[in-house]
């Protein structure tokens, strides 16, 4: 009876060292579903951040695609204005030239490039009240209204300072300019002619802002001549044109770009503002526009 007991005992304890034993094993498999969950966790973070980042990738990119629809869109915008601004109403189908659409405006803007309206005769033109070197009656003693009177405040300011000036050719029509044209061409060839004469149409003299000025003194010497320049009157011109709005249209040394020969004479009304800023910078008509036609 003893002995079943102590048996008994014995067996109790082994069953007990057994349920021990089995704890650790518990254990282990807690551990590692701790580390599975840990991994799983690690895991999650970055594909959280992963999701994450591919949302914020996903909204940058849709920010992207909005911002470069709106680049596109200012840029069409900028585009459609560089267009507007470069005041051309249509193209030319016989010769190719652009036709401007603001003939009568003081910011015209004509060249090889640039013709003027078919039939265009300025509104409003008036003999302005100083020395002329035609006759009377002449319609080259024309200007528009607005560059007539600026003409008057140069004559009168150079008189003030003892510069004597004479207008010599303002307003041309088409025919007029045809007929000097072709009589240049079949004079000194066309290739000579076009340097220093405009094509019909493509006249500032046309516009009625444009005044071609001489020397009152040095007038049968100087004029329509390089040399105007070396005068007093070609001198002070040139020095002063801008503060009445006029520029000195065709430059020396910049016949590449304006397409003419150096031409001191030649006055253009463009207005105050943009003949100071022209002066300022010693730049063309052309560079001030900065258009490609
Ligand atoms: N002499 C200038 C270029 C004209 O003919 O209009
Ligand atoms: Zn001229």
């Amino acid at each position: 009876m003893q002995k079943i007991y102590i048996a008994s005992i014995f067996l109790i304890g082994l069953f007990l060292t057994a349920c021990q034993q089995g704890d650790p094993n518990t254990n282990i498999d807690e551990k590692e579903q701790t580390t599975q969950q840990e991994q799983q966790a690690d895991q999650s973070v970055p594909k959280k951040e992963t999701a994450k980042t591919e949302e914020q990738d996903n909204a940058s990119d849709g920010s992207n695609d909005n911002e470069s629809a709106k680049a596109d869109d200012s840029t069409n915008e900028e585009d459609k204005q560089k267009e507007i601004d470069k005041h051309i109403a249509k193209v030319e189908k016989s010769t190719g030239l652009h036709v401007v659409d603001n003939p009568e405006s003081p910011e015209v803007y004509v060249n090889k490039q640039r013709t003027l309206p078919e039939g265009y005769v300025p509104p409003n033109l008036v003999v302005p009240d100083v020395s002329h070197y035609s006759s009377e009656g002449s319609p080259k003693r024309q200007l528009q209204k607005v560059a007539a009177d600026a003409l008057e405040q140069l004559f009168a300011e150079a008189d003030q300072q003892g510069i004597g000036l004479v207008a010599v050719s303002g307003y041309r029509s088409y025919e007029r300019q045809k007929q000097i044209y072709e009589s240049a061409v079949a004079n000194k060839g066309q290739e000579h002619a076009d340097k220093f004469s405009a094509r019909p149409g493509t006249s500032e003299h046309q516009t009625g802002l444009a005044m071609d000025v001489a020397s009152a003194t040095e007038t049968a010497a100087t004029l329509l001549e390089q040399s105007f320049k070396q005068t007093d009157a070609g001198a002070w011109l040139a020095e002063n044109a801008h503060n009445f709005g006029f520029i000195i249209r065709y430059p020396e040394g910049k016949n590449e770009i304006t397409g003419y020969n150096y031409e001191p004479w030649h006055i253009r009304y463009v207005g105050k503002e943009i003949a100071t800023e022209i002066y300022n910078k010693d730049i063309t008509l052309e560079e001030y526009f900065g258009y490609d036609y």
